[in-house]
């Protein structure tokens, strides 16, 4: 979907079909809803007095209001987007409305719309500060593109319904304004196709993405954008002694791939970053394939585990944006992906393995794979210079059992790191709950004949229990865990999301970690 931002007057933009925001601007806690437009163009509140007049809109979440030929407009159709209450928008709503536009355009086959981004906001001031222009025009381009996504490549008789080109029309205002909302909507772009990237390789079957293709597309992106990238295989982890990646990796006819991938900040020029600045490790989860291995999977559901590279897709998506935003900081992409495969050669319960810091591993579940790649992807960030680490893993169902759908799990033991990051979901507009990892916990890894076992000692509070496994392997070095397998996949419907890949994590991953700029 191309993009345009023009500033004008959204009365007088030509265009298949308008989309306008709306509240609910009543206030009390029965009283009637009360619509208020988000717009300064008294000829878009004119075309749509008569219709909202009537009641029949209440401007919630999601709804949406279609009026042909609007009196005074040359827009052909003009769509009214539920926002929700007034008093409590967020850019998130602003988002979801985006969204909701665009799902709304594709069926009728309009290939051509335009968004009038949101102005006039009925709110008081305390509540503006709260949605600057920048964050407002990001969300809507990023809601916009996410929504455009539908799941149907491998249909043979796809129905082209794309929106082909989205103009976002804001008022003419003072420079300082446009600037801001020029600077969220280029952001938006950028962030939105990152997080897009994610989505396609997360989408597509085992049988396509293997850990080799998997390698393949990260190399062409990085050459795309201009990161270095290198792909390793099962001869690279028995040399850097990855046992714990490689045993989950030897049960497959497929072979492993390590990737790294690593922008480097270019700098003004005299400018160098300081010796004792940060190198953030980004390290993904990549199982292409998760059938438990040994402790197979019951085979109800077992398709879904074709998303258990979601993590990886997470990192590799985030290091598109880094390469385009360009902070000033250096940043290290490490996606450890394999097949998880019962075989003669696979690993198997009872196994010890040593992994490549040195700790040996007593193997109670081959299914209990994720952390054991993880384990050596953490480790290698380190010997590679890395001084802050985030992971990405669709790890644990326990994560699923205890968050839902809703929130995916965050673990950390830095409270530094844990700030930043809650600094990038108020950017990102992500949910992550965090979730406890005190050494209190580490009884539940605790090996009768090694180091540590990769499954706890007990079922409860398994999310943990794999957390504290991975922060063995962080050890000092300031660490955030993202437990994913909730929120990786979407299941719900909604007037804004497709069923299918989420692209988790992604978001808040790139804000994280310019989070971090010298
Ligand atoms: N890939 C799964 C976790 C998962 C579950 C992802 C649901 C997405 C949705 C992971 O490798 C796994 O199988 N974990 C086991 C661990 C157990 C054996 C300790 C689990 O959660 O059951
Ligand atoms: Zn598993
Ligand atoms: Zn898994």
């Amino acid at each position: 979907m191309d993009m345009k931002l023009v500033f004008q007057d959204a009365a007088g933009f030509a265009t298949p079909m308008l989309a306008v925001f709306a509240v609910d601007i009543a206030t009390g806690k029965d009283a009637d809803p009360l619509v208020a437009l988000l717009t300064t163009s008294d000829a878009v509140s004119n075309a749509a007095a008569t219709a909202l007049a009537t009641g029949e809109f209440k401007a919630v979440l999601g709804e949406q209001l279609l009026l042909h030929a609007p009196n005074g407009l040359k827009a052909q159709r003009l769509l009214i987007v539920g926002l929700g209450k007034a008093k409590t928008l967020s850019v998130d709503e602003v988002r979801k409305g985006a969204g909701t536009a665009v799902r709304s355009a594709k069926p009728r086959g309009v290939r051509e719309m335009a968004i009038a981004f949101p102005e006039d906001h009925a709110l008081d001031d305390e509540h503006m500060e709260n949605l600057p222009c920048t964050l407002l025009c990001r969300a809507l381009v990023e809601g916009a593109a996410f929504a455009e996504r539908d799941w149907d490549t491998y249909r043979s008789e796809r129905k082209d319904v794309s929106v082909q080109e989205l103009t976002v029309v804001a008022r003419d205002a003072e420079a300082s304004t446009t600037e801001e909302i020029q600077k969220g909507f280029e952001e938006g772009q950028i962030v939105a196709a990152a997080q897009n990237f994610a989505r396609v390789l997360v989408n597509e079957p085992g049988n396509v993405l293997t850990p080799t293709e998997l390698g393949r597309r990260a190399a062409a992106m990085c050459a795309e954008v201009g990161l270095e990238c290198e792909v390793h295989s099962t001869e690279k982890l028995l040399e850097l002694g990855m046992g714990a990646f490689h045993a989950v990796a030897k049960g497959s006819a497929e072979a492993p791939a390590l990737i790294v991938m690593t922008y480097q900040p270019k700098l003004e020029k005299g400018k160098t970053l300081a010796k004792d600045a940060p190198v953030l490790g980004l390290v993904g989860k990549g199982i292409t394939f998760d059938t438990g291995g040994i402790s197979i999977k019951p085979a109800d559901g077992m398709e879904k585990m074709k998303y258990d590279m979601a993590g990886a897709a997470a990192m590799i998506g985030a290091m598109r944006a880094i390469a385009q935003l360009k902070p000033a900081v250096k940043v290290i992409g490490v996606v450890c992906s394999a097949e998880n495969m019962p075989s003669g050669r696979a690993y198997k319960p009872g196994d010890v393995v040593t992994s490549m810091s040195g700790k040996t591993i007593e193997i109670l579940n081959t299914d209990a794979e994720g952390r054991l790649v993880l384990a050596d992807g953490l480790h290698y960030a380190k010997t590679l210079g890395c001084t802050h680490l985030i992971d990405a893993a669709t790890l644990t169902g326990a994560c699923v059992v205890a968050l839902g759908i809703i929130n995916a799990g965050l673990f950390s033991n830095d409270e530094a790191a844990f700030e930043k990051f809650l600094n990038a979901m108020k950017v990102s507009g992500e949910k992550f709950w965090r979730l406890p990892c005190t050494e209190d916990y580490k009884d539940q890894i605790k090996s009768q004949i090694a180091d540590i076992m990769n499954t706890g000692g007990t079922r409860w509070g398994g999310a943990i229990s794999a957390a504290m496994f991975l922060k063995e392997f962080a050890d000092e070095t300031p660490w955030v865990h993202l437990d994913i397998a909730g929120c990786a996949w979407i299941e719900e419907v909604k007037p804004w999301q497709p069923k299918g890949p989420s692209g988790i994590a992604v978001r808040s991953i790139i804000e994280w970690v310019r989070g971090y700029e010298a």
